[in-house]
């Protein structure tokens, strides 16, 4: 395995859409897959897509850290997750603000509406369907890492451009809002 270099915003290949995989199960996608997950893990990344690593292919691999709010119905914590050619479709029309980061965008955080509550179905690397309903910083990750697919990166969500900020700066943002716990402060690097 090794660990691949992260493409940063300017590069077209973030921009593009990416490309199916035809074979899933290919020992080139399982190559590419171990150095994701081997470059993801280098970059204390939640997740990464692949055009973050100059391959415009549909596939991603986040994980998403249990947090204390109790899961209900839907999953909030998910371990390693390898997707393939992955699809998404919304469960609510309900959506967020909440502050993300980007592999791809290094040193900012920035403040996405993203839906609160999704189901996405994709090819597991065994060939396998899999699908799965989640809601809150999972489906936040989901909804970020698919993005990366259609060449959309977080900044091209935000309504709100001055909820860009610097990494070193974001404990400023982090205590104004701390009076108004309707947001997500948690701040995701994806
Ligand atoms: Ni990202």
């Amino acid at each position: 395995m090794a660990i691949l270099k992260i493409a940063r915003m300017g590069h077209p290949v973030l921009r593009r859409r990416a490309q199916p995989i035809a074979d899933p199960t290919a020992p080139q996608v399982r190559r590419l897959i171990g150095d994701m997950i081997e470059t993801m893990a280098d970059a204390e990344g939640l997740g990464i897509a692949a055009p973050q690593v100059h391959v415009a292919a549909r596939l991603v691999v986040f994980h998403v850290p249990a947090e204390t709010d109790e899961a209900e119905e839907k999953e909030e914590a998910a371990p390693l997750r390898i997707l393939i050619n992955p699809a998404l479709e919304p469960l609510t029309e309900e959506m967020t603000l909440g502050w993300e980061g980007c592999l791809s965008v290094p040193g900012l955080r920035g403040k996405v509406p993203r839906y609160d509550a999704v189901r996405y179905s994709a090819t597991a690397p065994d060939g396998q369907s899999v699908t799965w309903d989640c809601e809150g910083t999972h489906a936040r990750v989901v909804q970020h890492e698919f993005d990366h697919l259609d060449g959309i990166l977080y900044p091209m969500r935000m309504p709100d451009l001055s909820d860009l900020v610097f990494e070193s700066e974001f404990k400023y943002r982090a205590a104004d809002e701390a009076a108004a716990p309707t947001e997500e402060v948690a701040a995701r690097a994806d």
